[in-house]
C-alpha cells in the first residue's frame, strides 16, 4: 500500500480551472494536466486532482469523495453544504449582482417587486428578496442568464459580474450587489492519516498568498535621510540598510504590503529616496 493521498476537486472546465492549477504549481506541486482527463496525480506531492463540474464540487467534498475543493464563494452560499471554507485564494474575484435593462427607470430594490428575475443563483436571490421584503418571480436558468431580458424571458437578472462586459454587451446595468466572491479552498473531513499532508498544503498555500500581497522594496537614499525614510516604511520588521559604494548613500531594503506602497511612494521621493525598485516575492514564510 502506498502513501495515503489527499484528493482535491477542481473545476473541470471554466474560469477557475487555470488559476487553481497555477496556484498548486506555485505551491511546488506539479500536475500532469492531460486534456479530457478526469483525474490526475501530482508527481511530487501526495495529492490527486479530480476534475469535476463546478456545481458538483461542494456535494463531493461533503460526501468525502474529495477531501478538498476549489470553488467560488458564491457556490458555497448557493449549495449550503456541510463543508468548511478554509482559505480565500484571491483569484476569480467577482460579485453576485442584480442588473436591469439600461432604459429602465430603476429607483431602488422596490422596483423588483412582482418582476421576473432570471438567475442561476436562486438561493442567494431568495435571501436578498426576503431581506428586502420583496416578492418576485424567480426564473432559474443554468447559463446565458444575461440574455433573458433581451428575449422577453425576464425583467431583470441576478448573475455573477466580473469585468461587467457581459452586462454591457446585453444592454444591462448593475443595480444591486448581493455579495462579493472569490475562489476559496474548502474542506470536508480530513482523515487523521492525511492531517500532516493537509497542513503541509495549507502552509504552502499561505506562503504563496502572503507573497502575492507583499512586495520587496529597494531604494537608494542619502544617509542623513535614512532615519526619516525608515519611519515612513510600514515593513514587517526593521529594514535592511547597506552602504553604497558612493560615499554618503545607502541602499534600503524592506518588504511592504502592495496596497501600502502607493500611499507612501510620494513621501519616499520627497524624503530623497531614488532608484526605487518594487520586486515580486515568490514565497513568503512568516
Ligand atoms: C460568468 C457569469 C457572467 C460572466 C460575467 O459566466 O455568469 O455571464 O461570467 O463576467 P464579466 O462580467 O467579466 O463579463 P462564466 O463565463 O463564468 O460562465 P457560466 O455561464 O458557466 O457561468
Amino acid at each position: 500500500m502506498g502513501q495515503p493521498r489527499l484528493k482535491i476537486a477542481i473545476q473541470k472546465s471554466g474560469r477557475l480551472q487555470e488559476d487553481s492549477l497555477q496556484m498548486l504549481k506555485e505551491c511546488g506541486i506539479s500536475i500532469d494536466n492531460g486534456k479530457d482527463q478526469l483525474k490526475a496525480q501530482a508527481r511530487n506531492f501526495p495529492l490527486d486532482v479530480l476534475y469535476l463540474r463546478n456545481s458538483d464540487i461542494p456535494q463531493y467534498v461533503q460526501d468525502d469523495v474529495a477531501h478538498l475543493g476549489i470553488v467560488g464563494e458564491n457556490l458555497l452560499v448557493e449549495k449550503q453544504k456541510d463543508i468548511q471554507k478554509v482559505l480565500p485564494l484571491g483569484f476569480s474575484k467577482c460579485r453576485l449582482s442584480i442588473a436591469v435593462p439600461k432604459e429602465m427607470d430603476y429607483a431602488g430594490p422596490a422596483w423588483l417587486n412582482g418582476k421576473r428575475i432570471a438567475t442561476s443563483y436562486p438561493v442567494a436571490l431568495k435571501g436578498f428578496l426576503k431581506e428586502k421584503n420583496l416578492t418576485a418571480d424567480i426564473h432559474e436558468i443554468s447559463g446565458s442568464v444575461e440574455i433573458a431580458p433581451g428575449i422577453g424571458l425576464a425583467d431583470a437578472v441576478c448573475d455573477l459580474v466580473s469585468s461587467g462586459s457581459t452586462l454591457f454587451k446585453n444592454n444591462l446595468e448593475e443595480k444591486e450587489v448581493l455579495f462579493k466572491s472569490q475562489a476559496c479552498l474548502v474542506a470536508g473531513n480530513i482523515p487523521k492519516k492525511l492531517e500532516a499532508t493537509y497542513q503541509q498544503l495549507i502552509f504552502r498555500l499561505e506562503s504563496v498568498l502572503e507573497a502575492k500581497n507583499n512586495k520587496y522594496l529597494l531604494m537608494n537614499a542619502p544617509n542623513d535621510k535614512i532615519e526619516e525614510i525608515i519611519k515612513i516604511l510600514p515593513g514587517m520588521k526593521s529594514p535592511t540598510v547597506m552602504p553604497l559604494a558612493t560615499e554618503g548613500w545607502s541602499s534600503v531594503h524592506t518588504v511592504i504590503n502592495e496596497q501600502k506602497f502607493w500611499d507612501i511612494i510620494g513621501k519616499l521621493k520627497n524624503h530623497g529616496a531614488q532608484g526605487i525598485l518594487v520586486i515580486p516575492i515568490q514565497k513568503m514564510i512568516l
